[in-house]
């Protein structure tokens, strides 16, 4: 038995979903634990390209997929998603679940959200504008709508004419004057309700259930490490935990039944959205790395922040999600380098840092301390043997190994399924047996 997440050690957009998609053949159930449509994976399937947010993306190759409690979900945007897989004639009615316990995104949270985006002089995290904050800090203020009470059809209406009353008198009071008619969105949301309500379940139930006929579960991170409420660069961050704890609570499974983790991090390091980033590189080497790497948003197509790797943060991650084996995506992209920096350590006020600094204000002032490694100057572009690659780009491998004592058992060197090198003997390729 092994059932294994998948999750983001950097920033988020590490390649969780080519990742998830290579392996996913070998599971019987794909699971999402936290987030919601802020996450998107490309998609192709033959010759079109799509974006996946919430759906999970094994359901392409006929697994199940799982919705869990611990995602906030959009229900026009769900609609969206089934519509499309449907209209590429692949079957979603009995193979995705969505648990009664997530919670609901309405349109007041995106109103929300504007509102405290645009406040001047209040910290501007530069989210994805799906509504995804304001609904998980409606959840932990237990005054959110799960998919229990809207699917309650007796029980709805007065639970949203409530809580919409109340967003009115917040939004009143704080200025936002965005007319909204509660009667026609209580409408709407009914007729969602109809629609997702025979996809709507006990999931907890249903996973642990399937674990315990042997079914085998690959748990799909969303976001990552870095954008963890608790563990990453609060407040600049998302509003759920991306890491492996996010995972059993966001889905009602035992830490004793995840067999191993999976970190997935870029050869280098982006983000998006506001927020220290140590390593971050500016100006041209910056324009040079997002060109080389195409790093562009899939949800929002923002232009991604673009940096060096980072191991005083990825020992960190490490930390806190205790990785099996470490996927390393885009090493082809340094292909163009005469030499890697790689930052060691950081450098506050003259002092080593040895921890991820709390303070965000800290953590934008630390001077990164870089070892430069050999660059390899020859592309890597679509090797699929660890043999094949030129000698120093094993070098930047082991060296990483060496230097975070875990095994890089994975390395991408390009977008397509096969274009991955899985090596022999790591515990990668043992979780695929
Ligand atoms: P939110 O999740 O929309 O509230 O956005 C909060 C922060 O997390 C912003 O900096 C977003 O850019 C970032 N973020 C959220 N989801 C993702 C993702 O899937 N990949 C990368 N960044 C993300």
């Amino acid at each position: 038995m092994a059932n294994i997440a998948v999750l983001g050690a950097q920033w988020g957009d590490e390649g969780k979903g080519k990742i998830v998609d290579l392996i996913a053949d070998r599971f019987d159930v794909v699971a999402r634990s936290s987030g919601g449509h802020n996450a998107g994976h490309t998609v192709k399937v033959g010759d079109q390209k799509f974006i996946l947010s919430l759906i999970p993306t094994g359901i392409l190759r006929g697994k199940k997929g799982i919705i869990g409690n611990g995602l906030v979900v959009d229900p026009a945007a769900l609609l969206r998603e089934i519509k499309t897989l449907e209209g590429l004639g692949i079957t979603v009615k009995g193979n995705l679940f969505i648990s009664h316990r997530a919670h609901v995104i309405f349109p007041y949270h995106r109103m929300m959200e504007r509102a405290s985006e645009d406040t001047p002089g209040k910290v501007k995290i530069g989210t994805t504008s799906r509504g995804i904050g304001p609904c998980y800090e409606d959840k932990i203020g237990r005054r959110g709508i799960r998919f229990a009470e809207l699917l309650d059809t007796a029980g709805f209406p007065e639970r949203f004419r409530a809580a919409a009353e109340e967003k009115n008198i917040i939004a009143t009071a704080l200025n936002i004057h965005e007319p909204w008619d509660i009667e026609a969105i209580l409408k709407e949301y009914q007729d969602y309700a109809e629609q997702l309500r025979p996809y709507v379940t006990d999931t907890i139930y249903l996973v642990n259930q399937l674990i315990r006929q042997g079914e085998k579960v690959l748990f799909e991170g969303a976001q990552g490490t870095m954008l963890d409420i608790d563990h990453g660069t609060y407040p600049y961050l998302t509003s759920s935990n991306a890491t492996v704890g996010g995972v059993c609570t966001g889905l009602g499974v035992s830490p004793m039944l995840i067999d191993g983790v999976v970190g997935i991090a870029k050869a280098y390091a982006t983000r998006v959205g506001g927020g220290p980033f140590a390593t971050e590189l500016l100006g041209d080497a910056g324009n040079a790395l997002r060109n080389a790497g195409n790093e562009f948003g899939t949800v929002t197509g923002r232009p991604r922040r673009c940096g060096w790797f980072d191991l005083p943060l990825m020992n960190y991650a490490h930390n806190v999600n205790h990785l099996t084996t470490l996927v390393i995506t885009k090493l082809d992209v340094l292909d163009y380098l005469e030499t890697i920096p790689v930052c060691v350590a950081y450098k506050y006020k003259g002092e080593k840092l040895d921890f991820m600094p709390a303070l965000p204000e800290v953590y934008e002032a630390v001077v990164p301390v870089y070892e430069e490694r050999p660059g390899w100057h020859c592309s890597t572009a679509g090797i699929r043997e660890y043999d094949q690659l030129p000698q120093a780009a094993k070098d930047y491998i082991s060296y990483l190994e060496g230097q975070l004592e875990v095994e890089i058992g994975c390395i991408s060197t390009g977008p397509e399924r096969d274009e991955t090198i899985i090596r022999r003997g790591s515990k990668f390729a043992g979780f695929l047996a």
